[in-house]
């Protein structure tokens, strides 16, 4: 067990080894636990400081971070563009710089094209840990939450079972490649098969696809991409379906990605498609959800969907990453 994580900063899962990660998913199974017991854990963050800096919504990372700081015994600053001077164009380096000698850590949601490098900066700056809630390119927290997730459900020995991140048709916006790229990165290093599904022209980031191939040699898991939800769906353990924009085509035109989204209709999760799949599979999503767009509620509301799960193990497992990378743990002060 790696215990020496104090200011580590969480931009990537790729960036924590196996070992590091361990360690996350067996505190978080602690905190989750104490938590359902009702014995407090306040003592962990006590009086320490979390900037919360988002330049877009968010319902379950946002909350996650801020019941979390409570719960640990610490503050979450609620911030954005706007309520500070990011807005004016302070750069990321004067924006941490500052913050670092108020606070004790800062994560940042930035999921406009360019968010991972914006984000990458404030890094290369900052003395306090920076926490990618969500940029462009990855959702690291949201994939932690969802590999804590199936080794709850199917526990840590995962292998030959069959983990599909599906594409799914949501044309009302553009959405970012973060959680494919995230998924296929965590997923072929903890012993699953990944199978990527999506239309042509929607292929995800070739870092993320090149880390999936090079963790599944490693690994002796599999790694595929398929055109075909059906073919993805078939024999399946678990299946993860979302839309994203076509960005690798069209970059941040909105207008020419949702066109190309709306010409690939029927990508959608719904009781037809899990009968393709074993009868113990399990139905995942990151929420929001398109009801009825993206998996029909049959699905979403029925006994194969862990949806309210995943949701809850986003406190837990960002509970956890806090207490071990802000907390005085391991010795460290
Ligand atoms: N899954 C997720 O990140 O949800 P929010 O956008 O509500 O934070």
């Amino acid at each position: 067990m790696k215990t020496l994580l104090k200011g580590k900063h969480l931009l990537r899962t790729a960036d924590w080894s196996n070992e590091e990660l361990e360690t996350l998913f067996a505190t978080a199974e602690k905190l989750k636990l104490e938590t359902t017991l009702g014995i407090p854990h306040d003592d962990i963050l006590r009086s320490k400081s979390l900037f919360m800096l988002f330049f877009e919504e968010s319902t379950r990372t946002r909350n996650a971070f801020e019941c979390g700081m409570t719960q640990l015994g610490g503050h979450a600053n609620f911030l954005t563009p706007k309520a500070t001077q990011v807005d004016h164009g302070e750069t990321p380096k004067d924006t941490v710089e500052v913050l670092g000698r108020m606070g004790h850590g800062i994560g940042i949601r930035n999921t406009l094209v360019g968010g991972h490098e914006w984000m990458q900066a404030v890094a290369a700056h900052s003395s306090i840990p920076v926490y990618n809630m969500q940029c462009d390119v990855w959702h690291p927290t949201q994939a932690l939450a969802d590999m804590f997730t199936i080794r709850e459900k199917f526990g840590k020995n995962l292998s030959g079972k069959k983990f599909v991140i599906s594409w799914t048709s949501a044309g009302n916006y553009m959405r970012p490649l973060s959680m494919a790229n995230s998924l296929v990165a965590i997923m072929t290093r903890f012993g699953l098969d990944v199978t990527l599904a999506h239309p042509e022209k929607f292929d995800i980031l070739p870092e993320a696809v090149e880390m999936a191939r090079e963790n599944a040699k490693k690994n002796g898991t599999k790694f595929e991409i398929v055109h075909d939800m059906d073919e993805a769906c078939n024999d399946a353990d678990i299946i993860y379906a979302k839309g994203w924009g076509p960005i690798m085509h069209v970059g941040d035109d909105e207008k020419a990605g949702v066109e190309m989204i709306n010409q690939n209709p029927g990508w959608v999760v719904d009781s037809r498609r899990m009968a393709l799949a074993k009868e113990s599979a399990i139905y995942m999503h990151c929420m929001p959800a398109d009801r009825d767009i993206e998996v029909t509620s049959e699905v979403m509301d029925g006994p194969q969907s862990v949806l309210y799960d995943e949701a809850e193990n986003r406190l837990h497992t960002i509970k956890a990453l806090m207490a071990l990378t802000m907390g005085n743990v391991g010795g460290q002060r």
